[in-house]
């Protein structure tokens, strides 16, 4: 790891829901540095297992598909609120990667070890001497354990399924708020008990609880510790 230069990134984790993804758009644009969302490429890889009716119970097909597969995350080129644009083999899936076809599954498809063994250095080549706000699960422990700033952002359940359920709606997804809530407690049972690279904090993460705050504030003072890091006045 030694040759690994993570001062600059900024990694952000924390469970599903909890405002990762708008944070860190907000922060990164606030900064004038790159997005990555670690989340599109196990969502993309669950998606393209569904469509080509790939086993979800053989890990080994699941990490040949994550290597075989060109997944790319540009800057949104769409104006349909967007963080950025997910193409898969060439194909624009920004909105089927958040289907609830692979809501349901991409927990699964990510706790595979040879999965996030496959996509393990595609993040580092990423974050690897670079600006950049990384989102995810694991980037603060596994991904990245030297980054420069690490964040872990939380809410409660009942806020994050309410945040869900507005952005499913938006999709025009039709649900309700509780079985949202119960798809989302699902979900971070999974991520968080699973035997590699678990959803938690780093032991030097800063832990922020969203509920009650702002975009705004939460950006300022994640952005006021990143300049302050970096040298630089806020
Ligand atoms: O952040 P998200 O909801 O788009 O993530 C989708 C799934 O991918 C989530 O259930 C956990 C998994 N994930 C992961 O295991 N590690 C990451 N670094 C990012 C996401």
């Amino acid at each position: 790891m030694t040759d690994h230069d993570h001062r600059r990134v900024i990694a952000i984790d924390g469970p599903a829901a909890a405002g990762k993804s708008t944070v860190a758009r907000c922060l990164a644009d606030q900064l004038g540095i790159m997005l990555f969302d670690t989340g599109a490429l196990y969502r993309a890889v669950t998606l393209a297992a569904l469509r080509g009716d790939t086993d979800l119970a053989d890990d080994t097909a699941l990490a040949q598909l994550a290597i075989d597969s060109h997944i790319d995350l540009r800057p949104a080129s769409v104006e349909d609120d967007r963080l950025a644009d997910v193409i898969l083999d060439g194909e624009d899936v920004t909105w089927e990667i958040r289907s609830p076809a692979v809501d349901a599954n991409v927990s699964r498809v990510a706790a595979y070890p040879a999965v996030r063994d496959a996509l393990l250095p595609v993040q580092r080549n990423i974050a690897d001497g670079s600006e950049v706000v990384m989102v995810g699960r694991d980037i603060g422990t596994i991904v990245t354990p030297k980054a420069g700033t690490k964040i872990y952002l939380d809410a409660s359940v009942e806020e994050r399924a309410r945040r869900r359920y507005q952005d499913l709606r938006k999709q025009g997804v039709d649900t309700d708020v509780l079985s949202v809530m119960e798809d989302l407690r699902e979900r971070d049972d999974k991520d968080s008990s699973r035997a590699t690279a678990p959803l938690r904090a780093a032991d030097d993460a800063v832990r922020i609880v969203t509920d009650g705050q702002s975009v705004d504030e939460i950006v300022l003072s994640i952005e006021r510790l990143v300049r302050e890091r970096w040298g630089e006045a806020a």
